[in-house]
């Protein structure tokens, strides 16, 4: 399985903002093209991705949630959020129980433009109407734009590891970040 991460361009000119682009959380007219977009990210076949997105918005209840930008009727990118219990966080690689914000994909032919900023701090607003006082974030070490972007958002690094909760680096080392809210 390839993890695909996008190219890092720390000096790139600010491209233009897409200013045409709806955030909301996700429902399930939205499985197929949030399966789509995880897949080609991912390299995981398209029908465990459904699988997977249905589970997530069937059995949210408070606990899954996943926000997607939608732009001309299209759904152009999505963010996660889980509250991983203490169970939960106890299990795999240990890490803190809470909110956390995993999994954040935009539409590669439209990055550079806010999407992903927007789809955060959408997040965090619905973070935060739920009175959470803090987000956690996993990043590869390997993915160097993924850092620059939580940087961006205000995330800072609490801890080094091989994985943090039920992720695994596939490099080896990545990083447990965490912004207040
Ligand atoms: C990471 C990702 C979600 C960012 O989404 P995006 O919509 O392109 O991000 P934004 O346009 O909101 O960028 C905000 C800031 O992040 C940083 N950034 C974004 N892309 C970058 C890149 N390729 N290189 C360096 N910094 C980058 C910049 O600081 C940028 O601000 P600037 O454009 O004013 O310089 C997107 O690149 C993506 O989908 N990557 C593949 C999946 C992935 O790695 N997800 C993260 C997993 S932890």
């Amino acid at each position: 399985m390839t993890t695909t991460y996008e190219e890092y361009r720390p000096r790139l000119a600010r491209a233009e903002r897409a200013t045409d682009v709806e955030v909301r959380l996700a429902g399930r007219d939205d499985i197929e093209r949030i399966a789509a977009l995880s897949a080609e990210r991912s390299g995981r076949d398209v029908g465990a991705s459904v699988s997977r997105v249905t589970s997530e918005l069937d059995g949210g209840g408070g606990g899954h949630a996943i926000m997607v930008a939608v732009r001309h009727a299209q759904v152009v990118g999505f963010g996660r959020i889980r509250n991983v219990g203490p169970d939960e966080a106890a299990r795999h690689h240990p890490a803190p129980a809470g909110w956390y914000m995993l999994g954040l994909v935009v539409d590669r032919h439209l990055r550079r433009m806010g999407i992903g900023t927007g789809l955060s701090l959408a997040r965090f607003a619905w973070l935060k109407e739920r009175g959470a006082m803090e987000a956690h974030s996993l990043v590869s070490s390997q993915n160097p734009t993924s850092i620059d972007f939580h940087a961006s958002l205000g995330f800072e690094v609490v801890r080094v590891g091989p994985g943090f909760l039920d992720v695994s680096f596939d490099c080896g080392k990545g990083y447990l970040m965490r912004r207040c809210l």
